[in-house]
C-alpha cells in the first residue's frame, strides 16, 4: 500500500500542480484529499507537519499520514508517505494523532481506526479504536507501531467514538487527552496518565458543566502564560444566534486547576469563525512560542470546493502563534509568514475608491477611519461592520458559502492574508480570527471601501515547495 500510494502521488502530482486554486503559500496535499494537521513538532531545528492524508481520493477515502519538513517555513520539502493503514492495528484508517518529544526521541500517538464486518453504524459498536504509538529519532524513519489502549481500556460507558490522543507533561507525569463521545451522546474528553510514556492508566474525565455536543473531536491541552487550555472541537452544539454556525464547532476552554483535583472548565469560546476551520493543533518550539495549525476545512460541510475535479482538496491554515489576553487566546501568523512579503506600500483608501493590487496573494491591514463600514475585497469577499457585528460574506465565489458573523465590539484594525484560494482574516491584531476557502476571478484583486481607511498592502512570495 505505501509503494502504491507513493507511485500515485508521484505520478498524478504533475497534473495537480497545475490547477489554478493550488494556493501559493500554503500546505496542500499533492494530490488526492488532507484533513487535520497531525504530528507537529520541532526536532533537531526541522519542523515536521503531518497531516490526514487521502492520496488516491480526492473526495475522502483510507486515511495515512502525510508530512512535510521545514527550517524555515519557507521552504518546505514534501516527504515520502511512511504511515499507512497497514497493520491489524489501524487497517481503516491511520487517524490523528500527536508527537512528544522527550530527550531525544519522538513519540508519536495516534488513533488506529479498524471496522469489523458487519451490519454496524459504527457509533456504539463495530469498531476497533485504539490508541497506538511509534518513535522516531529523526522524523524520517519510524519504529514498529504499537499499541497502547483499545476499546476495553476506556470506561464501560463510551461509545466506539474515543480519538486524537494528545500528550501534556506536568510535573514530571504525562497526561493524554482523547476526544470522546459517550453511549448518551455526551462530548467530554478522557484523561490517561503514564509515568514512562508507555504504561497508560486511566485519570478522569473533563467534561462541560452541561452536556455540549454529542462528540468532542481533536483535544488539545497546553499551557499559556501559566494558564491551561483545552481545545477541541464538539460535534453536535446547535446554533445560538451568531454563535456556533458551523456545522462543528472549534474553540477553546480555560481549564481550572491540575488535572489531578477536580477539575473546572470555563464556558466555550469558539476561537475562528470562518467557514472552513477544524481540528488545530499546537505545539511549542524551540523560541517557546505556542504555534498552531488548523485544517483550512471541515467535516461534512454543506459547500464544495471546485478542486476535487482537479484532483485534490483543503489545505492546512498557516501557522499562527498563540497569546493570552483578558483571559482570551489570540493569534496571528508567525513573523515568518510576514517575511513572505515582496513589497509594500501604504496609502489612504479614500471612500468608493478602488485599488487594484494587482495579485490575489498579499496581505492587507485595513485601518478604518468611520465607526462603521462595509469593504470589498477581490470579487466578491465583502466584511461590513457595524453596531459592533462584523459579517463576512461571499457570493459566487463561496460555492455554496454564504455569511458569518461575529459580535467583536470595536475594530481597530483588519489583517487580511489572501492567497489564490484562500482568506484568513484577524479582527484587532488577532482578537478574532476568520478562515475560508473562496474561488473568485483571481483577475479582479481590489479592494473597495464606502468609508475612508488607512492601508497597508504587501504582495506576497511563494513557498518553495519540493
Ligand atoms: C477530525 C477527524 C478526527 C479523526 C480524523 C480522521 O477531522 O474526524 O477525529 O481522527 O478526522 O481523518
Amino acid at each position: 500500500m505505501k509503494t502504491l500510494w507513493n507511485q500515485y502521488e508521484q505520478a498524478h502530482a504533475p497534473g495537480v500542480a497545475s490547477d489554478p486554486w493550488r494556493l501559493r503559500y500554503h500546505l496542500m496535499p499533492p494530490v488526492g484529499w488532507l484533513n487535520d494537521p497531525n504530528g507537529l513538532c520541532e526536532k533537531d531545528g526541522v519542523t515536521h507537519i503531518f497531516y490526514q492524508y487521502s492520496p488516491l481520493e480526492p473526495a475522502g477515502g483510507q486515511k495515512g499520514w502525510g508530512h512535510y519538513t521545514t527550517t524555515d517555513w519557507k521552504a518546505f520539502e514534501s516527504r515520502p508517505i511512511e504511515l499507512v493503514p497497514d497493520s491489524p492495528l489501524d487497517k481503516d484508517g491511520v487517524y490523528s494523532g500527536s508527537a512528544f518529544v522527550k530527550d531525544d526521541t519522538i513519540h508519536f500517538f495516534y488513533t488506529g481506526n479498524i471496522k469489523e464486518e458487519g451490519d454496524f453504524d459504527y457509533i456504539y459498536e463495530g469498531r476497533g479504536h485504539y490508541v497506538n504509538t511509534f518513535t522516531s529519532g529523526d522524523g524520517l524513519t519510524f519504529s514498529e507501531k504499537r499499541n497502547v489502549l483499545k476499546n476495553e481500556d476506556y470506561p464501560h460507558d463510551l461509545s466506539c467514538h474515543v480519538r486524537d490522543p494528545k500528550i501534556f507533561e506536568e510535573n514530571g507525569v504525562y497526561y493524554m487527552v482523547l476526544g470522546a463521545r459517550t453511549r448518551n451522546d455526551v462530548g467530554q474528553i478522557l484523561v490517561y496518565r503514564s509515568d514512562d510514556l508507555a504504561q497508560w492508566s486511566f485519570h478522569g474525565r473533563l467534561e462541560s458543566d452541561a452536556p455540549f455536543g454529542y462528540m468532542w473531536e481533536c483535544p488539545d491541552l497546553f499551557e499559556l502564560d501559566g494558564q491551561k487550555i483545552l481545545m477541541t472541537c464538539p460535534q453536535g452544539v446547535e446554533q445560538d444566534g451568531y454563535r456556533f454556525e458551523n456545522v462543528y464547532q472549534n474553540g477553546y476552554f480555560l481549564v481550572d486547576g491540575a488535572l489531578d483535583e477536580h477539575t473546572a472548565l470555563s464556558s466555550f469560546a469558539e476561537f475562528d469563525h470562518g467557514f472552513d476551520f477544524y481540528a488545530p493543533q499546537t505545539y511549542l518550539d524551540t523560541r517557546g512560542r505556542r504555534i498552531l495549525i488548523g485544517w483550512m476545512g471541515i467535516p461534512d460541510a454543506e459547500y464544495s470546493n471546485p478542486t476535487v475535479a482537479n484532483g485534490w482538496q483543503h489545505a492546512l491554515t498557516l501557522p499562527r502563534t498563540l497569546w493570552l489576553e483578558n483571559g482570551r487566546l489570540y493569534q496571528f501568523p508567525i513573523e515568518e509568514v510576514l517575511d513572505l512579503k515582496r513589497t509594500e506600500w501604504s496609502q489612504k483608501l479614500q471612500a468608493g475608491e478602488t485599488v487594484d493590487v494587482g495579485t490575489p496573494c498579499f496581505h492587507a491591514t485595513l485601518t478604518p477611519l468611520t465607526d462603521s463600514f462595509h469593504v470589498r475585497l477581490r470579487e466578491d469577499c465583502e466584511i461590513e461592520y457595524a453596531n459592533g457585528l462584523l459579517t463576512f460574506s461571499l457570493k459566487q465565489s463561496g460555492y455554496g458559502r454564504d455569511a458569518r458573523h461575529v459580535e467583536v465590539g470595536r475594530i481597530e484594525t483588519l489583517d487580511v492574508f489572501s492567497d489564490t484560494s484562500s482568506v484568513e482574516i484577524f479582527v484587532n491584531g488577532g482578537q478574532y480570527a476568520l478562515t475560508s476557502r473562496i474561488y473568485d476571478n483571481m483577475e479582479l484583486n481590489k479592494i473597495v471601501s464606502d468609508g475612508p481607511m488607512e492601508l497597508v498592502v504587501r504582495a506576497m512570495d511563494a513557498y518553495r515547495v519540493g
